[in-house]
């Protein structure tokens, strides 16, 4: 093998479901299952070259050599993948993001999607959906619902191999836009990883997995009828519960702002006058505006004009990671 390269492009996804704490935090087990849907625009494209001649892995992100702690993650994640093509090649990993850094969007997600399915076929892997799914999961959780196409569920699984997503519907099937309300671009403290970690020593989060099944059935069921009524209020009971759990935990993580407070307020005021609008909020301060597409200029038009808000990102249910010509 002298040099053997691919690339693959993969979108972010919002979790209506949401993943927080693991049963096993090595292999990414989440404690429960999670929804989500992948967002079209809000893309990252990985270029992925094997070479002999390398003695270490290179990560560039974005045009510059990415840090340390960054480019041991990429690293660590191209040996599971090394692993199972049975050699050592070092490779040059070159990811380019196409929302702005700091704009308060998770690049996990897309980035190890990207990553695996890029390194993937460029070692000569022929995997399946549901392996490409297991592997992104190794490198970041809601990385494995970015790999199937539009409306996504991950079954918590009960092992490495039975822990993947599936697509639950096409992009199609619902014309749903992600209004995200960006009201901070600062570098959280806390990340996920760390988050992750500390879900147990809150003592909500017993209750919040018990009654996850419950959750999961409703969203599924209120997106496979598009029942707007159904999917508001469980997805924004979903978030506020992963919250309280971020709240509680010891040390507590309180992501929110008071500009995020005041859109959840506003977003409630703007369903109780009949507008199809929902809220859910990532491990941020960041507020992702869910609403029809009917309603979204609307909506839209009615989030700039609120305090705070710097900047509005709009995407659209996307397709799933998949391999590229660059
Ligand atoms: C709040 O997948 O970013 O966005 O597995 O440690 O990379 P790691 O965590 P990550 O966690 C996502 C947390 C969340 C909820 C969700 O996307 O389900």
């Amino acid at each position: 093998m002298t040099s053997l390269s691919a690339s693959a492009r993969s979108c972010s996804n919002i979790a209506f479901i949401k993943y927080w704490g693991n049963r096993d935090d090595a292999l990414r087990l989440p404690a429960n299952g999670s929804i989500s849907m992948n967002l079209a625009g809000i893309e990252t494209i990985t270029r992925v070259e094997f070479r002999q001649e390398l003695e270490v892995d290179q990560f560039i992100l974005n045009g510059a050599l990415a840090d340390a702690a960054a480019t041991r993650r990429v690293s660590a994640h191209l040996d599971h993948l090394r692993k199972i093509a049975g050699t050592a090649v070092k490779a040059r990993v070159s990811s380019t993001n196409n929302f702005p850094t700091g704009a308060g969007i998770a690049s996990s997600a897309s980035a190890f999607s990207a990553l695996t399915v890029a390194a993937a076929k460029a070692l000569g892997l022929d995997l399946e959906e549901a392996e490409l799914s297991y592997m992104a999961r190794l490198g970041s959780g809601s990385a494995c619902r970015s790999i199937p196409s539009g409306f996504v569920e991950w079954r918590p699984g009960l092992d490495h191999v039975s822990s993947y997503a599936v697509s639950i519907a096409p992009p199609e099937h619902w014309d749903l836009v992600d209004l995200v309300a960006i009201v901070s671009t600062a570098h959280k403290e806390v990340g996920s990883t760390g988050g992750h970690a500390l879900a147990p020593t809150s003592p909500l989060q017993d209750a919040r997995v018990r009654d996850a099944e419950r959750r999961l059935d409703e969203c599924r069921r209120a997106i496979l009828e598009r029942d707007f009524k159904a999917f508001a209020p469980i997805i924004e009971l979903d978030a506020l519960m992963m919250h309280a759990v971020m709240m509680t935990s010891q040390p507590a993580l309180i992501y929110w702002l008071p500009e995020t407070l005041q859109l959840i307020n506003a977003v409630r005021a703007w369903r109780g006058e009949g507008l199809d609008v929902a809220f859910t909020i990532d491990a941020g301060p960041n507020v992702h505006v869910m609403a029809t597409a009917a309603n979204c200029l609307e909506v839209e038009a009615r989030l700039k004009q609120q305090p705070g808000v710097i900047n509005v990102l709009k995407a659209r249910p996307g397709a799933g990671a998949h391999a590229v010509q660059a």
